[in-house]
């Protein structure tokens, strides 16, 4: 692999690094030898990492979504370690999956916000640092950026975004010697992927799918594929690696697929049950309130 950008003695801030693919990319950076900054909503799980790191680790209480917050991290980090070179923009959620028709639209829009702006307001405020240092950013995106959104409409909705950002920013960060990619994970083992699948709709894609297509990898494969990609200044990282065949032919694969879910009774049936449980939990919601 040709290095492109070594990596020790790199200041580097991740958000959503408390746990799972964050904090196994702050873990591998920091063996490198980078400094790291762990920007986590959880103060306490960014502590404990940042603690469980030692030197050259800062732990940042920060909500993505907070434009001010994050721009007073970007400046935290440059006061601690002398600057800011690299960014991974990672933190996101990925709410029950539900039709859009019983959705609860505070849980959608919560969701673009967290995915797709919060993405801006992490990278926004960083962008003077990483021209300045000939830097790299990675935009975490997801395989949901190409593939049919069904059911989990606000995530692909914003990692389709996430994916538009990073590919202009690239583009136009060329200009300065700095650089961007974007991160496409299929499925990786972490509390995102187990919660979700403790749902009953989300288990009914076990029935759609075949097995191979949601296995899942490990984060510390999901670390290490964007450690290597930041090495590489690659404009895409995609694991599994198979994914990019997929990625490359979605102007073939997609339409195909999604005429497929036009008709495909397992799938209409999540659908169904998406509706189902969606409508109870909004009439739960309303009694409640
Ligand atoms: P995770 O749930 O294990 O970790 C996400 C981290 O983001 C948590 O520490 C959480 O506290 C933090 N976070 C959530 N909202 C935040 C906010 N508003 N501000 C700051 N931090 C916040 O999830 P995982 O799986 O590690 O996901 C990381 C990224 O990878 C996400 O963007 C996710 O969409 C993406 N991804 C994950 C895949 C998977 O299969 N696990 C597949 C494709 C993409």
């Amino acid at each position: 692999m040709a290095i492109e950008y070594a990596l020790p003695g790199r200041i580097a801030l991740i958000t959503g690094a408390a746990q799972g693919i964050g904090w196994e990319t702050a873990r591998l950076l920091h063996g490198r030898g980078c400094s790291v900054a762990l920007a986590d909503i959880d103060s306490e799980g960014a502590e404990r990492a940042a603690d469980a790191l030692g030197d050259r680790a800062l732990a940042i209480a920060a909500d993505v979504t907070d434009a001010e917050a994050m721009s007073a991290a970007v400046d935290e980090v440059v006061d601690r370690f002398g600057g800011l070179e690299v960014v991974v923009a990672n933190a996101g959620v990925a709410p029950p999956m539900r039709p859009m028709s019983v959705v609860d639209p505070e849980a959608f829009e919560r969701t673009v916000e967290i995915d797709l702006l919060g993405v801006w307001r992490t990278v926004h405020p960083a962008l003077p640092q990483v021209i300045e240092r000939c830097g790299h950013v990675v935009v975490v995106a997801s395989v949901y950026a190409f593939v049919n959104g069904v059911l989990a409409t606000p995530y692909a909705v914003a990692k389709a975004g996430v994916e538009q950002l990073g590919r202009a920013l690239r583009a136009e960060l060329s200009i300065h010697g700095a650089s961007a990619g974007v991160a496409y994970f299929g499925f990786i083992d972490t509390r995102m992927v187990r919660d979700s699948f403790e749902d009953p709709v989300t288990r009914r894609l076990e029935d759609v799918f075949p097995p191979a297509l949601l296995r899942r990898l490990p984060p510390a494969a999901a670390g290490a594929a964007i450690v290597e990609g930041i090495e590489r200044r690659a404009p895409r990282i995609v694991r599994p690696r198979w994914w990019r065949a997929w990625s490359a032919l979605r102007g073939i694969v997609n339409p195909l697929l999604d005429a497929r879910f036009d008709r495909d009774e397992r799938m209409r049936e999540a659908v169904r049950e998406g509706e189902r449980l969606g409508r109870a939990e909004r009439t739960e919601t309303t009694r409640s309130r």
